[in-house]
């Protein structure tokens, strides 16, 4: 059965990065389901290299401290990008995470059977996915570069460094994910078109 392209691009256009959630718990059986669609993303070799660390309750509390020291590595960069208005709602994203219930970490397992590009685009498969998931389920999403900023002390947060492959230097941080029920509706970040694409026909 076809999904129908109507439909497909109708998800791909809801999906926003979420960054202000409701106070609400998300059910164990829906964070299972959007982990379930990320496996279902196509991967390198099939490695399925792909390692989630989902982060709730006081585990998630005590994230906050570590997420507004990530703050203070990027808001120079920001602080000129962005209208002031937007700039203070992403310093309250970096301080509350939007008070998303739910954090996951994605982790990439490298080998030396794989190319290092291709174990890294395996596991932001799989993250786009988790990310359509989300929609489809009503839930929100925002993929966060911020935690690389502090990758080394987001590895013994989570006690990822304790692990042989971790030790093996086989396991690498590659983003977060703030997950809950939406308490916004951001428009749609403007798309470019300009040398985006390029044909070459003959
Ligand atoms: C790899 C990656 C890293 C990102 N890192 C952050 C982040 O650290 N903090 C944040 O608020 N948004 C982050 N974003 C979200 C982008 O800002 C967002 O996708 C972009 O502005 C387009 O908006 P949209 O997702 O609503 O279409 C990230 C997105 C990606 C794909």
């Amino acid at each position: 059965m076809e999904l129908g392209w109507e439909s497909f691009l109708g998800l791909l256009q809801k999906r926003r990065s979420i960054r202000k959630f409701k106070h609400q718990e998300v059910d164990q059986s829906l964070i299972e389901k959007i982990l379930e669609a990320g496996m279902l993303a196509p991967s390198g070799k099939n490695r399925q290299n792909w390692r989630f660390f989902v982060v709730q309750g006081q585990k998630r509390n005590e994230y906050l401290k570590y997420s507004q020291k990530t703050w203070i590595n990027i808001k120079d960069i920001l602080k000129d990008r962005l209208k002031p208005s937007l700039y203070e709602f992403t310093e309250r994203f970096f301080y509350t995470l939007g008070d998303a219930p739910v954090l996951i970490f994605c982790y990439s397992q490298n080998s030396p059977d794989e190319k290092y590009l291709t174990s890294i685009g395996s596991v932001y498969m799989a993250v786009e996915n988790i990310n359509l998931a989300c929609v489809s389920l009503g839930l929100g999403c925002c993929t966060m570069g911020a935690p690389l900023e502090i990758k080394a002390e987001v590895d013994q947060f989570l006690g990822v460094d304790q692990r042989e492959d971790y030790k093996a230097g086989e396991l690498q941080l590659l983003c977060g994910l703030a997950v809950g029920w939406p308490d916004h509706s951001p428009p749609m970040a403007p798309r470019q078109t300009e040398d985006r694409i390029h044909w070459l026909n003959e």
